[in-house]
This record gives structure tokens, C-alpha cells and sequence, in this order.
């Protein structure tokens, strides 16, 4: 039975209806207030704040890079290397992300030659003339995470040092000039495997690049070959993540170390290369965050030894 309008209005203000409710109830107006729906964010998505807080946590890993650039020289160990990072890093008062991650004990990674990823500075292992060796930094700047790596020839390297280390920069660069707002996570290994085909080289696969922010490794996966699982993946704007190919002379796979549990050696002891940025999807496009002063710009051409023009 409904109320009439000169009942009691239903509410029990103890009014009659057509005083009360009733004009309400005709226009549709809920006599309730439906509870408010609860807008939930996606984390992944960065607002402008936490963009500004990716670029300076960014622009201080890149700040350091230029700086542990200048130490790389025959002779130095890769102990001499971490002490820096951590020196420099800490003075600064940031944090190396590495340090405690997952029982990892050094402040950054340092792998030479074969190593693919992952190699634990040392003050056993000593630079020498013809080494290639990659420097992977993370640190954490008011709680985001900025992740880079590049490769360094040690004094002269061979032809075939150079031709690799270049094929991973390449690699990168040509992923980073394939993205676009909103595209698939798929283009990036597209990019990277047509690069590294043609130069005869091959792409490690069990290591991948991910999405970064207040978490060191989180979604999405960022594989450097066109993979077809996590491929589909959408890359929208306000999502930040690196790209870091690992690129072998030889065969792509890799094996860890059971002594450390951490250092990933090529399968065939061939040589292997990497870089690695962390980018963020703009509504414009790719921001490259960890861009450096005074290392290898887009488009840099490497020649042995390093300094001869
Ligand atoms: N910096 C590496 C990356 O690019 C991860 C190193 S984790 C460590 O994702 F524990 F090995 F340091
Ligand atoms: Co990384
Ligand atoms: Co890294």
C-alpha cells in the first residue's frame, strides 16, 4: 500500500507526505542517500606530485652515474666502486635500494664482461685493460626509486666489446623512440630483438625491465623480447617503468651463480652488454627521468678507448 498525501510522511518526521517526501520521492530523489561509491586510484598511474617526486629521485641516480663515471679505470676494484655509491649516496641523504633487497649486500651491481646482470662488487675483483663492465644504480629519494645502468670499457676494449655495447644502447634507445602514449608493452622487445638480430647478437630473455615507483620492481613486466603474455600490456600515461636490455654475444641464456645466489654468467662465457632507463608515459609521450649530464647521449657512437674522438 503507498502513502497518500495527507498520511504521515514515511520518514516519521510526524509531517503529512505531501509536506514532506512526497515531491521528493515523484522526481526521483532516493529517500536514502545510496552510499558513496568508493573511487579507488591505480597506484601505477602517477599523478603530477608523485611525477615531480620520480624526477628527482631520477635526476639524483643520474647525478651519481655522472659521478661514478669518473672513477671507472684500470686498477679500482669493484669494491671501490660500491664504497663510492654508498659514500656519495648517503652524504646526499638518500638510501641504495640494492642494499638489503632480497639479502643482496652491496649498494649497487657491478658486472663485468660474461656477467649478464647482478654481479656483488668485490675488493677481489680488480678493473683491467679490456674489461667492459656495467654499473647498475637504484637509490630511493623520499621514497621513489630511480634505476639505471650503463656499460664502461676499460681503457681499450675489443671491436667486438664496442659492436655489443653499442647494440644495447641502441636497443634501448630504439624501444624508448617506439613508445607511445598508451601503446602495447610488446613494441619495447620488438624494437630491441630487430636491433639486436641485425647486429648478429642475441637478447636475454629470464631478465627483464618492470615498473618502477615507490616500489623497486612492480608492474608491469617490461620483457626485451616481443613476448606474447606480457606483451599485451598497455602502457598509459602517468605509468613509470625501466627498460634494460641485456644483450649476449653469443647464446641468450644465462646461468646464477649457486655460491651467491645472485650473479648471472653467459651460458657460452661470451660477453654480455646492458643500459637501463626509467621512463615515464607522459600524455605526450616517453620522459626519459634518469637522462645524464655527461654520458652517452641518444644517437652516441662508442669507439675504443673511450676518450679518442
Ligand atoms: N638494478 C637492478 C634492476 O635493474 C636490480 C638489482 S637487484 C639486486 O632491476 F639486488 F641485485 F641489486
Ligand atoms: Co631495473
Ligand atoms: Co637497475
Amino acid at each position: 500500500m503507498s502513502t497518500g498525501p495527507n498520511d504521515p510522511c514515511h520518514c516519521g518526521s510526524g509531517k503529512k507526505y505531501k509536506k514532506c517526501h512526497m515531491r521528493a520521492d515523484m522526481d526521483g530523489t532516493p529517500r536514502v542517500q545510496a552510499p558513496q561509491a568508493t573511487v579507488r586510484r591505480d597506484p601505477l598511474i602517477l599523478n603530477e606530485t608523485e611525477r615531480e617526486q620520480m624526477r628527482a629521485a631520477c635526476r639524483f641516480n643520474a647525478q651519481l652515474m655522472d659521478q661514478v663515471r669518473e672513477i671507472i679505470k684500470p686498477g679500482i676494484t669493484t669494491q671501490d666502486i660500491d664504497d663510492f655509491v654508498s659514500q656519495y649516496t648517503l652524504s646526499h641523504g638518500h638510501t641504495c635500494a640494492t642494499l638489503g633487497y632480497r639479502g643482496y649486500t652491496r649498494n649497487c651491481c657491478t658486472s663485468i664482461n660474461d656477467i649478464v646482470c647482478h654481479g656483488i662488487p668485490s675488493d677481489k675483483v680488480v678493473l683491467k685493460e679490456g674489461d667492459i663492465v656495467n654499473v647498475d644504480l637504484t637509490t630511493i629519494v623520499d621514497g621513489f626509486f630511480g634505476d639505471q645502468s650503463e656499460t664502461f670499457f676499460v681503457g681499450e676494449v675489443s671491436e667486438a666489446a664496442v659492436r655489443l655495447t653499442q647494440c644495447s644502447f641502441d636497443g634501448m634507445w630504439d624501444a624508448i623512440d617506439a613508445l607511445t602514449p598508451s601503446c602495447r608493452v610488446i613494441e619495447i622487445g620488438r624494437a630491441i630483438k630487430k636491433r639486436a638480430s641485425r647486429d648478429g647478437f642475441s637478447v636475454v630473455e629470464v631478465f627483464q625491465g618492470h615498473g618502477i615507483g615507490r616500489k623497486f620492481h612492480q608492474s608491469p613486466a617490461i620483457p626485451h623480447f616481443p613476448d606474447r603474455y606480457h606483451g599485451t600490456a598497455v602502457l598509459r600515461p602517468g605509468m613509470c617503468f625501466t627498460i634494460e636490455p641485456m644483450i649476449n654475444e653469443g647464446t641468450k641464456n644465462c646461468w646464477v651463480s649457486k655460491e651467491d645466489g645472485w650473479t648471472s654468467f653467459t651460458s657460452d662465457g661470451k660477453l654480455s652488454a646492458q643500459f637501463e632507463h626509467t621512463i615515464l608515459m607522459t600524455e605526450a609521450g616517453p620522459e626519459v627521468m634518469t637522462l645524464t649530464k655527461h654520458g652517452p647521449q641518444k644517437g652516441h657512437k662508442f669507439k675504443s678507448p673511450a676518450n679518442v674522438a
